[in-house]
């Protein structure tokens, strides 16, 4: 069970949990279309057996170890092509709960994953409904590696791994934090202080600055990520031209 009591004014003050499901996502999905649920409202379960990731990606998480919820937002205020404003909102949203425990090795890998050193903490699979030309619902997926200490890929790590408790972190505990620090992001984008979280979000971006590898189109080159621009886009300087890429047109070369 899920009792929490976040000081906040909406997010998470309502809670869908499920001992297991496929996905939070399908299930936030599924209530979108089948009732009208308060913004903020979130769906969490304890047991994930088909979690989703990006591009196609599963999400694997042992039971009872680690957060897999879906939050329902309704970010009217933003359009179509705004939508990469939301994923800098929750990334920060979740860097501020996570720094305090992990510390300052912990980054944003563009465009939304989160990393300590070059390990992967945690996800995010923000889906979208368009009205026109807005938004009319979000759904944000976050999966958090929290308790578990095993794993398949050497990539991954946890909470626990990187910042070891003797009797494992509290997940409502967590889950609560979670809420107040993502509400905190979301209306500092709803106020419009855009500024602000891009500088932010560039503050803590995995790489940025720093000559590394990457790979596009199946050619490697080297470069440096100097930003990321007001659709998502993340730039980066190869031999003095600036080049854009979106989400699945650039892939980061691990270095050796
Ligand atoms: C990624 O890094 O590829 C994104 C992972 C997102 C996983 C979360 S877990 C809760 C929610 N439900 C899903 O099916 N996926 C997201």
């Amino acid at each position: 069970m899920y009792k929490i009591y976040p000081k906040t004014l909406f997010l998470g003050q309502k809670i869908q949990y499920l001992p297991s499901c496929q996905s939070t996502n399908d299930e936030a999905s599924a209530l979108i279309v089948q009732t009208d649920p308060a913004e903020g409202t979130l769906v969490i379960t304890d047991n994930q057996t088909a979690g989703r990731g990006q591009r196609g990606n599963q999400w694997e998480a042992q039971s009872g170890q680690n957060l897999t919820f879906s939050l329902i937002l309704k970010p009217s205020f933003l359009t179509a092509t705004e939508q990469f404003w939301l994923n800098m909102a929750i990334s920060l949203g979740i860097y501020d709960t996570l720094q305090p425990l992990v510390g300052n090795s912990l980054r944003i890998k563009w465009p939304n994953d989160i990393y300590v050193g070059d390990q992967k903490l945690g996800g995010i699979l923000i889906e979208n409904t368009l009205h026109g030309y807005g938004i009319a619902w979000s759904i944000v997926g976050i999966g958090l590696n929290v308790n578990q200490t095993e794993f398949g890929y050497q990539t991954a790590t946890s909470l626990q791994l990187q910042a070891p408790l003797p009797n494992t972190y509290d997940l409502p505990g967590l889950l609560s934090r979670l809420c107040e620090t993502l509400e905190q992001r979301y209306l500092q984008l709803r106020s419009g202080n855009r500024d602000t979280l891009k500088i932010n979000y560039l503050q803590i971006l995995y790489r940025f600055q720093e000559e590394h590898g990457f790979e596009s189109e199946g050619h490697f080159f080297r470069g440096i990520i100097i930003g990321v621009d007001d659709t998502g886009r993340l730039a980066i300087a190869d031999d003095g031209k600036v080049r854009y890429f979106g989400f699945k047109e650039v892939s980061f070369v691990w270095d050796v």
